[in-house]
């Protein structure tokens, strides 16, 4: 079985207290800390940026997961590589050039993960499965937290692990949006093994009940996976 890991993201936290909200869910189990960047362009919210990362990266040991939903996307990949990030979540929809946006980021020493919206076709990122270190499936529409999870992309994310299996790499499977008790399981049931919680863990008054919570459902369920997923520390490569 995979061992399954745990993103909150920093989205749902309290904006005013945000080096204690790291520390907390540090403390508290996570695996990584999830950064959801945002423009008010490619979705219609804004977050925050690199300038936020990088005081954030001295006051934690947590792993960035970084979650760029700007466009375009490539004059910013070194910035944000520079500010702190780990690994580098790109959509394809946010360059004309996936492949050469993932060689960027592995160019830049971090690992790569694509992003797929509710209505983009998994073709996006087969051809690029050799450059990915995660993919990662929408599974409410970008640009906010507190969504409804969305049950019509429970087939694809196990299409999605069917493709990771016969790619033979050691890709992480990640969903993002309305993961909460009730979803982290059929999450993990069709192939998921990577679970990125905003409100479900920042909205609850108990961190480390709320990740155990996730972690428990999901590893309950989850979907045997005959790839021996790396250690996320390891850095870009294999
Ligand atoms: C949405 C973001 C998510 C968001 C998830 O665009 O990518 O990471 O923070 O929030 P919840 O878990 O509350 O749905
Ligand atoms: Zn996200």
């Amino acid at each position: 079985m995979p061992r399954i890991e745990i993103a909150p993201s920093l989205l749902a936290a309290d904006f005013s207290r945000l080096g204690e909200e790291v520390a907390a869910v540090e403390a508290a189990g996570a695996d990584w800390l999830h950064l959801d960047v945002m423009d008010g362009h490619f979705v219609p919210n804004i977050s925050f940026g690199p300038l936020v990362l990088r005081a954030l990266r001295a006051s934690t040991r947590l792993p960035f997961d970084v979650h760029l939903m700007i466009a375009p996307v490539d004059p910013f990949l070194a910035e944000f590589a520079s500010a702190g990030a780990d690994q580098i979540l790109i959509h394809p929809e946010a360059g004309p050039h996936l492949h050469r946006s993932l060689q960027a980021i592995r160019g830049l020493g971090k690992r790569a993960g694509v992003v797929l919206n509710p209505a983009t076709p998994l073709e996006a990122v087969a051809w690029v499965l050799d450059l990915v270190d995660t993919v990662l499936m929408m599974t409410v529409n970008p640009g906010f937290g507190g969504q409804a999870f969305l049950p019509s992309q429970l087939p694809r994310i196990a299409a999605l692990r069917g493709m990771i299996s016969a790619s033979g790499r050691p890709i992480r499977l990640a969903v993002d949006g309305g993961v909460a008790p009730g979803t982290a399981g059929p999450a993990a049931e069709a192939g998921a093994d990577t679970l990125i919680a905003g409100s479900a863990v920042f909205g609850t008054p108990d961190y480390a009940h709320a990740i155990a919570a996730l972690r428990a459902e999901a590893g309950k369920a989850a979907h045997p996976n005959p790839v021996d997923l790396p250690d996320h520390s390891g850095g870009a490569g294999d």
